[in-house]
């Protein structure tokens, strides 16, 4: 069989139904391992990783990724310290923060949570963080060296994508990958990492955005459909091949009264009609989400090493 006629994840064909891809389940597995090397170090006498995170203004959304990041850094032992500001904090202000954790010795690794108000240039901000300490790999450094091919810290959410495929062992060589949407946090990335001569990239890649005609046809190409646009279901059936790879990234807060929450969480893709015609499909919560968080915190245990930049 050539390889354009194989399934795309090995043993699954598209009438087994679709293989739902567990992020929940995988990144639990990736803190295992975390916490395991975290152990190792304590009983060498090392130091144990800590993650500061910093939290501008009370976005719900935002408050939510934070409070898992903090309780994710304890779940495999690391330390932890969340910074929150008011959404009056100046931009010289929130600065001198990232200025501080810079030179703090006790922090390996921080982020600044996005997006911050409007009177903060969130450019300058992440400029401001030293690479070896950027642990979402935003900075312009961590950018350049990933599509450099050179050792970086890579963001998070894109890093979880190619860890989802490779732990899924989902053949990514050779297919077509349409990403759609151009974000710095996850579309762009992800479209450069998945292109990338590594064991689990080599694809060929189109990035779709607002501006992309013909974007259901361009859709219905895809391999493998990675959703990263930030609209509620905006991928339905009708632009997914059959047994295409499905990865939502979407995760809007859509108001809902029947929940107690008063919101449903929603990706950027229908699942319920996209999902009959797969071959494999992340859901919303439970897929990309926690591997983000999982990604956050292998970063941060890379800073602590020195494995990027040698400390
Ligand atoms: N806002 C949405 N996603 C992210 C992320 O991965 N890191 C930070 N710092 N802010 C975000």
């Amino acid at each position: 069989m050539n390889k354009a006629s194989a399934p795309a994840v090995p043993g699954a064909s598209v009438t087994d139904g679709p293989l739902i891809i567990d992020g929940k389940a995988t990144a639990e597995e990736i803190k295992v391992e975390i916490a395991a090397e975290v152990d190792q170090r304590r009983a060498a006498g090392l130091k144990v990783p800590h993650l500061a995170a910093i939290l501008v203004g009370h976005d719900g959304g935002s408050e939510t990724y934070v409070r898992n990041k903090v309780l994710a850094c304890e779940r495999v032992g690391f330390g932890s310290t969340l910074l929150r500001y008011e959404d009056d904090i100046t931009e010289a202000e929130l600065l001198a923060k990232v200025a501080e954790l810079n030179e703090d010795p006790e922090v390996d690794g921080f982020i600044v949570q996005l997006p911050l108000p409007r009177h903060i240039s969130s450019d300058k901000v992440i400029q401001a963080i030293r690479p070896e300490k950027d642990v979402d790999g935003f900075h312009p450094m961590n950018m350049g060296r990933m599509v450099a091919g050179l050792p970086a810290l890579l963001p998070a959410t894109p890093s979880g994508i190619v860890e989802l495929l490779a732990r899924y062992r989902i053949e990514t060589d050779g297919r077509h990958c349409v990403v759609i949407g151009r974000s710095n946090i996850v579309g762009t990335p992800v479209s450069i990492l998945l292109a990338k001569n590594l064991e689990h990239g080599n694809c060929t890649v189109t990035l779709c955005h607002s501006r992309t005609r013909n974007l259901a046809d361009i859709v219905r190409t895809a391999d493998i459909v990675v959703a990263a646009l930030g609209r509620p279901e905006f991928v339905t059936a009708d632009m997914v091949r059959p047994g295409a790879i499905v990865i939502d990234v979407g995760t809007t807060r859509v108001a809902d009264a029947s929940k107690k929450s008063g919101y449903t969480l929603k990706g950027d893709v229908c699942f319920a009609e996209v999902a009959p015609k797969c071959a494999a499909i992340t859901p919303v919560p439970g897929g990309v989400g926690p591997m983000t968080i999982a990604m956050l915190l292998q970063n941060t245990l890379r800073a602590a090493k020195g494995d990027v930049y040698p400390r």
